[in-house]
Protein backbone atom coordinates (compact mmCIF):
# COMPACT_ATOMS: atom_id res chain seq x y z
CA UNK A 1 0.00 0.00 0.00
CA UNK A 2 1.30 3.48 -0.72
CA UNK A 3 2.99 5.25 2.46
CA UNK A 4 0.97 8.80 1.76
CA UNK A 5 2.36 10.47 5.01
CA UNK A 6 5.81 9.51 4.36
CA UNK A 7 5.34 11.10 0.38
CA UNK A 8 3.82 14.27 1.89
CA UNK A 9 6.39 13.96 3.98
CA UNK A 10 8.89 14.34 0.93
CA UNK A 11 6.63 17.01 -1.16
CA UNK A 12 4.76 18.90 0.74
CA UNK A 13 5.48 22.30 2.62
CA UNK A 14 5.34 21.47 6.59
CA UNK A 15 2.68 24.38 7.84
CA UNK A 16 0.81 21.63 10.02
CA UNK A 17 0.84 18.73 12.18
CA UNK A 18 -1.65 16.62 10.79
CA UNK A 19 -3.05 13.69 12.16
CA UNK A 20 -2.20 10.46 11.27
CA UNK A 21 -5.00 9.22 9.14
CA UNK A 22 -5.51 9.41 5.21
CA UNK A 23 -9.37 9.87 4.53
CA UNK A 24 -10.20 8.86 0.76
CA UNK A 25 -14.23 8.87 1.16
CA UNK A 26 -16.95 10.49 3.02
CA UNK A 27 -20.68 9.95 3.30
CA UNK A 28 -22.84 12.37 5.38
CA UNK A 29 -20.99 12.55 9.08
CA UNK A 30 -18.63 9.54 8.03
CA UNK A 31 -15.66 9.29 6.41
CA UNK A 32 -13.37 6.40 6.21
CA UNK A 33 -9.45 5.54 5.54
CA UNK A 34 -7.72 3.44 2.92
CA UNK A 35 -7.92 0.12 5.22
CA UNK A 36 -11.83 0.71 4.84
CA UNK A 37 -11.86 1.97 8.63
CA UNK A 38 -14.77 4.04 9.75
CA UNK A 39 -15.09 7.51 11.46
CA UNK A 40 -17.63 9.55 13.05
CA UNK A 41 -16.47 13.06 11.57
CA UNK A 42 -16.77 16.15 14.59
CA UNK A 43 -14.43 18.29 12.39
CA UNK A 44 -17.08 18.25 9.36
CA UNK A 45 -13.81 19.55 7.08
CA UNK A 46 -13.06 22.52 9.71
CA UNK A 47 -16.85 23.64 9.79
CA UNK A 48 -16.87 22.95 5.76
CA UNK A 49 -19.32 19.95 5.68
CA UNK A 50 -22.52 21.95 6.24
CA UNK A 51 -24.94 18.50 4.69
CA UNK A 52 -22.28 16.85 5.12
CA UNK A 53 -19.79 14.66 3.18
CA UNK A 54 -21.10 14.31 -0.71
CA UNK A 55 -24.66 15.29 -0.05
CA UNK A 56 -26.31 13.82 -3.07
CA UNK A 57 -28.68 17.58 -3.78
CA UNK A 58 -24.66 18.94 -4.19
CA UNK A 59 -22.79 15.80 -5.66
CA UNK A 60 -25.78 16.10 -8.14
CA UNK A 61 -25.80 20.28 -8.22
CA UNK A 62 -21.82 20.01 -9.48
CA UNK A 63 -21.89 17.06 -11.68
CA UNK A 64 -25.06 18.64 -13.98
CA UNK A 65 -22.92 22.10 -13.86
CA UNK A 66 -19.84 20.31 -14.32
CA UNK A 67 -21.21 18.89 -17.94
CA UNK A 68 -22.45 22.65 -18.52
CA UNK A 69 -20.31 25.12 -17.80
CA UNK A 70 -17.50 25.12 -15.74
CA UNK A 71 -15.82 28.75 -15.67
CA UNK A 72 -16.50 31.40 -18.22
CA UNK A 73 -14.18 34.30 -16.14
CA UNK A 74 -16.23 37.53 -14.88
CA UNK A 75 -16.28 39.75 -18.40
CA UNK A 76 -19.72 37.72 -18.91
CA UNK A 77 -22.51 36.91 -17.19
CA UNK A 78 -23.60 33.53 -15.78
CA UNK A 79 -26.84 32.07 -14.35
CA UNK A 80 -25.66 30.27 -10.92
CA UNK A 81 -23.66 32.85 -9.47
CA UNK A 82 -26.92 34.99 -9.84
CA UNK A 83 -28.98 32.47 -8.39
CA UNK A 84 -26.91 32.16 -5.88
CA UNK A 85 -26.48 36.21 -4.98
CA UNK A 86 -29.95 36.78 -5.25
CA UNK A 87 -30.83 33.66 -2.81
CA UNK A 88 -28.08 35.21 -0.12
CA UNK A 89 -29.79 38.54 -0.52
CA UNK A 90 -33.23 37.43 -0.53
CA UNK A 91 -32.39 35.64 2.97
CA UNK A 92 -30.27 37.85 4.97
CA UNK A 93 -30.65 41.83 5.61
CA UNK A 94 -27.75 42.66 2.86
CA UNK A 95 -28.24 43.78 -0.98
CA UNK A 96 -25.15 43.40 -2.88
CA UNK A 97 -23.18 40.33 -2.89
CA UNK A 98 -19.58 39.66 -4.61
CA UNK A 99 -17.96 36.28 -4.66
CA UNK A 100 -14.09 35.64 -3.91
CA UNK A 101 -12.63 31.74 -3.43
CA UNK A 102 -11.89 31.57 0.71
CA UNK A 103 -12.74 33.50 3.47
CA UNK A 104 -9.30 35.38 4.14
CA UNK A 105 -9.98 36.85 0.51
CA UNK A 106 -13.69 37.40 1.21
CA UNK A 107 -12.40 39.80 4.12
CA UNK A 108 -9.62 41.16 2.49
CA UNK A 109 -12.25 41.94 0.04
CA UNK A 110 -14.75 43.18 2.81
CA UNK A 111 -11.12 45.65 4.13
CA UNK A 112 -11.31 47.20 0.22
CA UNK A 113 -14.70 48.08 0.23
CA UNK A 114 -14.42 49.71 3.71
CA UNK A 115 -11.19 51.58 2.81
CA UNK A 116 -13.09 52.91 -0.42
CA UNK A 117 -16.36 53.82 1.76
CA UNK A 118 -13.88 55.68 3.89
CA UNK A 119 -12.61 57.20 1.05
CA UNK A 120 -15.50 58.67 -0.78
CA UNK A 121 -17.89 59.11 2.66
CA UNK A 122 -15.28 59.29 5.65
CA UNK A 123 -12.51 62.27 4.80
CA UNK A 124 -10.06 59.24 3.30
CA UNK A 125 -10.41 56.79 6.95
CA UNK A 126 -8.91 53.62 6.36
CA UNK A 127 -8.44 51.65 9.68
CA UNK A 128 -10.20 48.84 11.03
CA UNK A 129 -10.13 48.09 13.94
CA UNK A 130 -10.52 44.07 15.13
CA UNK A 131 -10.42 41.83 17.69
CA UNK A 132 -7.52 40.24 19.89
CA UNK A 133 -8.01 36.01 19.54
CA UNK A 134 -9.71 36.70 16.22
CA UNK A 135 -8.79 34.81 13.29
CA UNK A 136 -9.75 36.19 9.87
CA UNK A 137 -7.05 34.21 7.45
CA UNK A 138 -3.52 34.09 6.09
CA UNK A 139 -3.35 36.91 3.56
CA UNK A 140 -0.55 39.20 4.77
CA UNK A 141 -3.29 41.78 5.51
CA UNK A 142 -5.43 39.43 7.15
CA UNK A 143 -2.88 38.50 9.25
CA UNK A 144 -2.31 42.27 10.48
CA UNK A 145 -6.24 41.82 11.25
CA UNK A 146 -6.22 38.41 13.31
CA UNK A 147 -5.18 39.69 16.02
CA UNK A 148 -3.28 36.72 17.09
CA UNK A 149 0.43 37.44 18.05
CA UNK A 150 1.24 33.55 16.38
CA UNK A 151 0.28 34.27 13.23
CA UNK A 152 2.10 37.73 12.88
CA UNK A 153 5.73 36.98 14.66
CA UNK A 154 6.89 35.32 11.40
CA UNK A 155 5.70 38.22 9.18
CA UNK A 156 7.04 41.01 9.29
CA UNK A 157 6.39 44.17 8.60
CA UNK A 158 2.87 43.78 8.44
CA UNK A 159 0.46 45.73 6.82
CA UNK A 160 -0.99 48.85 8.31
CA UNK A 161 -4.44 50.33 9.15
CA UNK A 162 -5.46 47.41 11.51
CA UNK A 163 -5.62 48.32 15.40
CA UNK A 164 -6.27 45.11 17.66
CA UNK A 165 -8.38 45.50 20.49
CA UNK A 166 -9.59 43.53 23.68
CA UNK A 167 -12.97 40.91 22.72
CA UNK A 168 -16.05 41.37 23.80
CA UNK A 169 -14.88 44.77 25.38
CA UNK A 170 -17.28 47.72 24.02
CA UNK A 171 -14.25 50.17 25.47
CA UNK A 172 -11.77 48.77 24.15
CA UNK A 173 -13.76 49.87 20.48
CA UNK A 174 -14.66 53.03 21.56
CA UNK A 175 -11.01 53.72 22.78
CA UNK A 176 -9.21 52.83 19.84
CA UNK A 177 -11.72 54.73 17.75
CA UNK A 178 -10.38 57.30 16.03
CA UNK A 179 -11.04 59.98 12.49
CA UNK A 180 -8.73 57.14 10.66
CA UNK A 181 -11.26 54.77 11.93
CA UNK A 182 -13.36 53.44 8.75
CA UNK A 183 -14.84 50.02 9.96
CA UNK A 184 -14.81 47.43 13.12
CA UNK A 185 -14.49 44.10 12.08
CA UNK A 186 -15.29 41.16 14.70
CA UNK A 187 -16.48 37.81 14.61
CA UNK A 188 -20.02 37.09 16.09
CA UNK A 189 -18.26 34.40 17.62
CA UNK A 190 -14.63 33.74 17.59
CA UNK A 191 -14.39 30.12 16.33
CA UNK A 192 -10.49 29.45 15.77
CA UNK A 193 -9.94 31.47 18.70
CA UNK A 194 -10.97 28.90 20.74
CA UNK A 195 -15.07 29.41 20.31
CA UNK A 196 -15.41 32.49 22.87
CA UNK A 197 -18.74 33.44 22.77
CA UNK A 198 -19.24 37.38 23.49
CA UNK A 199 -22.34 38.82 26.34
CA UNK A 200 -24.96 38.92 23.99
CA UNK A 201 -24.95 43.23 24.26
CA UNK A 202 -21.68 42.84 23.09
CA UNK A 203 -22.32 43.03 18.73
CA UNK A 204 -25.47 45.49 19.13
CA UNK A 205 -23.31 47.74 21.96
CA UNK A 206 -20.44 47.65 18.42
CA UNK A 207 -23.52 48.37 16.19
CA UNK A 208 -24.87 50.96 18.22
CA UNK A 209 -21.21 52.88 18.52
CA UNK A 210 -20.86 52.14 13.90
CA UNK A 211 -23.89 53.97 13.62
CA UNK A 212 -22.91 57.29 16.25
CA UNK A 213 -19.48 57.45 14.74
CA UNK A 214 -20.53 56.73 10.76
CA UNK A 215 -18.14 53.71 10.55
CA UNK A 216 -18.77 50.79 9.60
CA UNK A 217 -19.53 47.05 11.14
CA UNK A 218 -17.81 44.11 9.46
CA UNK A 219 -19.37 40.80 10.74
CA UNK A 220 -17.07 38.13 9.31
CA UNK A 221 -19.46 34.94 9.74
CA UNK A 222 -17.18 32.76 7.25
CA UNK A 223 -17.23 30.09 10.43
CA UNK A 224 -20.52 31.27 12.36
CA UNK A 225 -22.25 31.56 8.89
CA UNK A 226 -24.42 29.71 7.22
CA UNK A 227 -26.76 27.62 10.05
CA UNK A 228 -23.52 26.75 12.45
CA UNK A 229 -24.83 28.34 15.50
CA UNK A 230 -28.92 27.72 14.53
CA UNK A 231 -29.81 30.67 12.59
CA UNK A 232 -29.22 31.31 8.90
CA UNK A 233 -26.61 33.70 10.09
CA UNK A 234 -25.13 34.46 13.78
CA UNK A 235 -26.25 38.11 14.11
CA UNK A 236 -29.55 37.20 13.55
CA UNK A 237 -29.82 35.86 17.14
CA UNK A 238 -28.12 39.62 18.13
CA UNK A 239 -30.45 42.13 17.06
CA UNK A 240 -28.25 43.67 14.28
CA UNK A 241 -27.57 43.91 10.97
CA UNK A 242 -24.02 44.49 9.66
CA UNK A 243 -22.80 46.75 6.91
CA UNK A 244 -20.53 43.93 5.44
CA UNK A 245 -20.60 39.93 6.10
CA UNK A 246 -18.36 37.79 4.55
CA UNK A 247 -19.25 33.82 4.32
CA UNK A 248 -17.47 30.85 3.16
CA UNK A 249 -16.38 27.67 4.98
CA UNK A 250 -20.07 26.10 4.85
CA UNK A 251 -21.06 27.79 1.55
CA UNK A 252 -20.89 25.78 -0.90
CA UNK A 253 -20.01 22.03 1.17
CA UNK A 254 -16.34 21.86 0.41
CA UNK A 255 -16.33 23.49 -3.41
CA UNK A 256 -14.16 26.93 -2.84
CA UNK A 257 -16.04 29.77 -2.45
CA UNK A 258 -16.26 33.04 -0.66
CA UNK A 259 -18.65 35.76 -0.15
CA UNK A 260 -18.63 39.50 0.59
CA UNK A 261 -22.09 40.97 1.15
CA UNK A 262 -23.36 44.58 1.56
CA UNK A 263 -26.02 47.14 2.59
CA UNK A 264 -26.83 49.12 -0.63
CA UNK A 265 -25.46 52.05 0.68
CA UNK A 266 -21.78 50.67 1.27
CA UNK A 267 -21.33 48.40 -1.66
CA UNK A 268 -19.63 51.32 -3.53
CA UNK A 269 -16.79 49.56 -5.46
CA UNK A 270 -17.16 50.48 -8.95
CA UNK A 271 -16.06 48.69 -12.31
CA UNK A 272 -12.14 47.63 -12.11
CA UNK A 273 -12.15 47.99 -8.20
CA UNK A 274 -12.47 44.53 -7.34
CA UNK A 275 -12.32 41.18 -9.04
CA UNK A 276 -11.05 37.58 -9.68
CA UNK A 277 -10.80 35.26 -12.10
CA UNK A 278 -11.97 32.06 -10.35
CA UNK A 279 -14.20 33.87 -7.89
CA UNK A 280 -17.94 32.85 -8.62
CA UNK A 281 -17.53 30.61 -11.00
CA UNK A 282 -20.39 28.71 -12.32
CA UNK A 283 -19.35 25.24 -10.25
CA UNK A 284 -18.45 26.74 -7.05
CA UNK A 285 -22.00 28.70 -7.03
CA UNK A 286 -24.16 25.54 -8.37
CA UNK A 287 -22.88 23.87 -5.02
CA UNK A 288 -23.65 26.52 -3.00
CA UNK A 289 -26.73 27.09 -4.64
CA UNK A 290 -27.76 23.68 -3.74
CA UNK A 291 -26.23 23.84 0.29
CA UNK A 292 -27.90 26.88 0.48
CA UNK A 293 -31.04 25.73 -0.84
CA UNK A 294 -31.30 22.76 0.78
CA UNK A 295 -30.40 24.41 4.46
CA UNK A 296 -33.06 26.85 4.21
CA UNK A 297 -35.80 24.81 2.60
CA UNK A 298 -35.03 21.80 5.38
CA UNK A 299 -34.92 24.28 8.22
CA UNK A 300 -31.55 22.93 9.09
CA UNK A 301 -30.78 26.08 11.56
CA UNK A 302 -33.56 24.96 13.50
CA UNK A 303 -32.14 21.19 13.78
CA UNK A 304 -29.16 22.81 14.44
CA UNK A 305 -29.90 24.54 17.52
CA UNK A 306 -32.16 21.43 18.87
CA UNK A 307 -28.65 19.24 18.94
CA UNK A 308 -26.29 21.68 19.44
CA UNK A 309 -28.08 22.16 22.48
CA UNK A 310 -28.11 18.14 23.25
CA UNK A 311 -24.47 17.93 22.45
CA UNK A 312 -23.37 21.05 25.61
CA UNK A 313 -25.96 19.28 27.84
CA UNK A 314 -24.05 16.31 27.03
CA UNK A 315 -20.76 17.86 27.54
CA UNK A 316 -21.57 19.65 30.30
CA UNK A 317 -22.22 16.54 32.23
CA UNK A 318 -18.82 15.63 31.75
CA UNK A 319 -17.85 18.35 34.14
CA UNK A 320 -18.77 16.72 37.49
CA UNK A 321 -17.61 13.38 36.19
CA UNK A 322 -13.73 14.49 35.56
CA UNK A 323 -12.91 18.28 36.82
CA UNK A 324 -10.30 18.53 34.72
CA UNK A 325 -13.29 19.83 32.00
CA UNK A 326 -13.17 23.37 33.38
CA UNK A 327 -15.79 24.86 30.46
CA UNK A 328 -17.98 24.16 27.87
CA UNK A 329 -19.69 27.08 25.39
CA UNK A 330 -20.50 27.64 21.69
CA UNK A 331 -24.04 28.08 19.97
CA UNK A 332 -25.26 25.47 17.56
CA UNK A 333 -23.04 23.39 16.19
CA UNK A 334 -19.85 25.29 17.00
CA UNK A 335 -18.64 24.33 20.33
CA UNK A 336 -15.79 24.05 22.38
CA UNK A 337 -14.62 21.41 25.76
CA UNK A 338 -11.40 23.13 27.82
CA UNK A 339 -9.63 21.31 30.36
CA UNK A 340 -7.34 22.51 32.85
CA UNK A 341 -3.91 21.60 31.41
CA UNK A 342 -2.70 21.00 27.32
CA UNK A 343 -4.55 17.55 27.16
CA UNK A 344 -6.45 18.45 23.99
CA UNK A 345 -3.60 16.74 21.49
CA UNK A 346 -3.74 13.08 23.53
CA UNK A 347 -7.58 13.67 23.30
CA UNK A 348 -7.79 13.82 19.83
CA UNK A 349 -5.23 10.40 19.47
CA UNK A 350 -7.87 8.55 21.86
CA UNK A 351 -10.89 9.69 19.72
CA UNK A 352 -9.13 9.02 16.62
CA UNK A 353 -8.48 5.46 17.74
CA UNK A 354 -12.29 4.53 19.13
CA UNK A 355 -13.42 6.09 15.61
CA UNK A 356 -14.50 10.11 16.09
CA UNK A 357 -12.27 12.59 14.41
CA UNK A 358 -12.04 15.66 16.87
CA UNK A 359 -10.01 19.25 16.76
CA UNK A 360 -7.83 20.12 18.98
CA UNK A 361 -8.64 24.35 18.98
CA UNK A 362 -6.19 25.48 21.59
CA UNK A 363 -3.73 22.91 23.35
CA UNK A 364 -6.06 22.96 25.99
CA UNK A 365 -9.68 22.66 24.39
CA UNK A 366 -11.20 20.57 21.54
CA UNK A 367 -13.40 21.69 19.19
CA UNK A 368 -16.86 20.15 17.60
CA UNK A 369 -17.63 21.78 14.30
CA UNK A 370 -19.55 18.38 12.85
CA UNK A 371 -22.04 18.44 9.89
CA UNK A 372 -25.12 20.52 10.78
CA UNK A 373 -27.16 17.26 9.29
CA UNK A 374 -26.04 14.99 12.67
CA UNK A 375 -29.19 14.22 14.88
CA UNK A 376 -28.63 13.03 19.13
CA UNK A 377 -28.04 9.53 17.79
CA UNK A 378 -24.23 11.09 16.59
CA UNK A 379 -23.82 13.16 19.18
CA UNK A 380 -24.54 9.95 21.66
CA UNK A 381 -22.08 8.04 19.93
CA UNK A 382 -19.08 10.87 20.43
CA UNK A 383 -20.03 11.26 23.71
CA UNK A 384 -19.45 7.78 24.55
CA UNK A 385 -16.41 7.96 22.78
CA UNK A 386 -15.10 11.28 24.43
CA UNK A 387 -16.27 9.60 27.95
CA UNK A 388 -13.81 6.86 27.47
CA UNK A 389 -11.20 9.04 26.14
CA UNK A 390 -11.97 11.51 29.12
CA UNK A 391 -11.19 8.52 31.48
CA UNK A 392 -7.87 7.63 29.60
CA UNK A 393 -6.61 10.53 30.64
CA UNK A 394 -7.56 10.99 33.92
CA UNK A 395 -5.76 7.72 34.83
C1 LIG B 1 -13.82 33.50 11.08
C2 LIG B 1 -12.88 33.11 9.98
N1 LIG B 1 -12.54 34.03 9.06
C3 LIG B 1 -11.73 33.73 8.04
C4 LIG B 1 -11.17 32.49 7.91
C5 LIG B 1 -10.26 32.18 6.77
O1 LIG B 1 -10.91 31.41 5.84
P1 LIG B 1 -10.09 30.60 4.73
O2 LIG B 1 -9.29 29.58 5.45
O3 LIG B 1 -11.15 30.04 3.84
O4 LIG B 1 -9.24 31.60 4.03
C6 LIG B 1 -11.49 31.50 8.85
C7 LIG B 1 -10.89 30.17 8.76
O5 LIG B 1 -10.85 29.41 9.67
C8 LIG B 1 -12.37 31.82 9.91
O6 LIG B 1 -12.69 30.92 10.84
Amino acid sequence: MTNWMELEQKYFMHTIERVPLTIVKGQGARVWDEEGREYLDFVGGWAVNSLGHCPPVVTKAISEQAHLLIQASNQFYTIPQIRLAELLVQNSCLDKVFFSNSGAEANEGAIKLARRYGQLHLGGAYEVITTLGSFHGRTLAMVAATGQAKFQKAYPPLPSGFVNVEYNSIDAIKSATTDKTCAVMVEPIQGEGGVNVPDDSYLAAIKAWCDQKGILLILDEVQTGIGRTGTLFAYEQYGVEPDIMTLAKGLASGVPIGAILAKERVAVFAPGEHGSTLGGNPLACAAGYATVKFIIDNDIPAKVKAVGQYLIAGLEGFKQKFPFVTDVRGRGLLVAMEFNSDIAQSLVMACLERGLLVNRVKPNALRFIPPLIIGNKEVDEALGVLDKALAGVAK
